[in-house]
Parts: C-alpha cells; sequence; structure tokens
C-alpha cells in the first residue's frame, strides 16, 4: 500500500521524532512530507535536516496532503488558523495535543474525514515510546493502516476508549519521569550504602533496564518474576518489607490517580 502524503502542524520535538522514525523506517520518502510551524524557524530546520519540505503556506501544505498531524503545544489550539476548519475537509487528523478531547478537536477540524487523538510519552524521540489513542469513529482500514505506521514510528501503540485517556496521560505520559524519579531513589539509596554517586547511578540503570528487558522478555508477571529473586529471609526481601511497610504501592496508586484527576482537570480546560 503506499503512503499518503502526510502534512505536519508543528515541527518541534515531537513532530521531529515521528518524521526521523518514519524516515528511518523507510516507511515514507522525504517527499511525502512537509511541515509549518508558527514562527518557521523549527520547521525549517526540520527540513534541512531531514530532506522534508518546508511549506509555510497552509493551503498549499494542505492541499496535497491527505492526512495532517497536529503536533503543535496544545495551549496552540485555541489560536489555531480558522482556515484549517476548511482546509482539513476530508482529510485524516492525528492531534498528539496533550489533554485536548476529539470533541475539542472537532471545533478545529469539524469536516475531517475521521479524527485521532494521540497521547504518546516522550521515550517516542527514541522509537521506544508508548502511545495510546483513539477516533471520533471507527478507522477505515486505510487510515488505521496509516495511523499505525505513525504511531509505529514512535514505538508501540495501544488503541483505547476515549474514557481511559486521562489515566493513559499519567501512566503513560509521566511513567518516564516516575521512572526517572524512582532511578534517582535507587542512587541515592546506593550513596547511602557507599557507594560513589556515579557509580550507584549507573548501577541502578543497569540494573532498572536489564530488569525491564526481563520482563518485557518474559511471560510471567512481575510478582513471579519478583518473587524468583526473593529468597526467604534474604536482602531482598528485607528491602521488600521496607517497601511494604512504606506503603510503596498505595503510594504509587495515589501517584496514578492524582495524575489522573489531574488530566482529567486539564482536558476541561
Ligand atoms: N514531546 C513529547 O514526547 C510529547 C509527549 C506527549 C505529547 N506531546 C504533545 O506533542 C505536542 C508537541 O510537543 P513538542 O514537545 O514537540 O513541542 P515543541 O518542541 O515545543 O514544538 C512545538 C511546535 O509547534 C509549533 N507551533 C506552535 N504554534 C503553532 C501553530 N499555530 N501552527 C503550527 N505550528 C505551531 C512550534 O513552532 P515555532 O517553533 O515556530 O513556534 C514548534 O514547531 C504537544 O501538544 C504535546 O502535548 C509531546
Amino acid at each position: 500500500m503506499s503512503t499518503p502524503r502526510l502534512a505536519l502542524l508543528g515541527a518541534g520535538n515531537l513532530a521531529s521524532a515521528i518524521v526521523c522514525g518514519l524516515l528511518a523506517r523507510k516507511v515514507c520518502a522525504p517527499a511525502d512530507l512537509a511541515c509549518t510551524s508558527r514562527a518557521g524557524t523549527t520547521a525549517q530546520k526540520l527540513a534541512a535536516d531531514t530532506g522534508i519540505t518546508f511549506e509555510p503556506d497552509l493551503p498549499k501544505l494542505l492541499a496535497g496532503a491527505d492526512t495532517v498531524i497536529v503536533a503543535f503545544k496544545p495551549q496552540s489550539l485555541a489560536a489555531a488558523d480558522p482556515r484549517l476548519a476548511e482546509l482539513t475537509a476530508g482529510k485524516l487528523v492525528v492531534s498528539v495535543l496533550a489533554g485536548k478531547k476529539l470533541a475539542r478537536l472537532a471545533q478545529v477540524f469539524p469536516r475531517a474525514r475521521n479524527l485521532v487523538r494521540a497521547m504518546p510519552n516522550t521515550p517516542a524521540a527514541i522509537g521506544a515510546g508508548m502511545t495510546c489513542w483513539c477516533s471520533s469513529a471507527p478507522l477505515a482500514p486505510a487510515d488505521r493502516a496509516t495511523v499505525g505506521k505513525l504511531l509505529g514510528a514512535l514505538g508501540q501503540f495501544m488503541e483505547l476508549g476515549e474514557e481511559h485517556m486521562d489515566a493513559v496521560t499519567t501512566l503513560v505520559g509521566s511513567t518516564p519521569a516516575f521512572l526517572f524519579e524512582f532511578v534517582a531513589a535507587l542512587r541515592d539509596g546506593g550513596v547511602a550504602a557507599g557507594l560513589p554517586r556515579d557509580t550507584a547511578q549507573q548501577l541502578a540503570l543497569e540494573s532498572v533496564l536489564g530488569a525491564a528487558r526481563l520482563l518485557a522478555g518474559s511471560p510471567e508477571t512481575p510478582e513471579a518474576l519478583r518473587d524468583r529473586v526473593t529468597s526467604p529471609n534474604g536482602t531482598t526481601a528485607a528491602g521488600l518489607q521496607v517497601m511494604a511497610a512504606a506503603q510503596f504501592r498505595e503510594t504509587i496508586k495515589a501517584t496514578i490517580l492524582a495524575g489522573t484527576r489531574r488530566a482529567g482537570e486539564l482536558s476541561n480546560d
């Protein structure tokens, strides 16, 4: 199946990750992609770096495009060019704007043939992202394939109902930050146990990476793998007892619920 021509509104971090992923996987040729940005600087740079087209003229940018990727900041949506309503008529519009609901997107792109709301996370920048998506109406097979190619450029992806997007915003969007905090805490623990700071950070990071890979490649639950590392009365058991006494699971649950609540508040703005 040939790749539809894609237009990108916004050419920052996430748009660059999409373009680089699509080109690296040879899903698209540079000639299939065109971009614009508010001031033009980021779009010109993305075009110069990747060979895609920089097209500042909105009607020209969108005339040749079948699919439009909306990748500017969520706060820019309110000031989006009103011509977009007509210029996106009949096109597939894919938004990565955090917290912007399909109903809100439909006000800006009322004549799109379908609307997709996608929520990626920052590992998308290295093709290791997790993206959840939902759409206004069930996607036609060709559009589903396009969405798969686009989001596949960022890593893994999963379709979920829009009612889950607030939870996804936290579990997918914020988990990188939660993990960075966890690695920092492991490092600080190592330092308290007498290790040099750099060594402790490297050991914490490599252990987290290796354990995550082990889990990803295993059919077993995290709990089963945990139990395999835990001998009765051993060092891991001693550590896990402290985690349980400090209500680690309850704390993480409260963390996810707090983020989900906040995502709900923000997506109603
Ligand atoms: N980065 C991530 O991993 C990540 C994860 C989840 C969701 N997202 C979502 O991805 C979107 C982009 O994030 P980012 O990190 O890529 O932002 P960014 O690096 O700040 O880039 C924003 C881009 O949007 C352009 N822009 C602003 N207003 C515009 C307009 N009216 N029309 C066209 N382009 C416009 C900017 O152009 P100028 O430079 O010319 O101003 C810039 O190219 C956000 O909505 C965010 O919620 C990002």
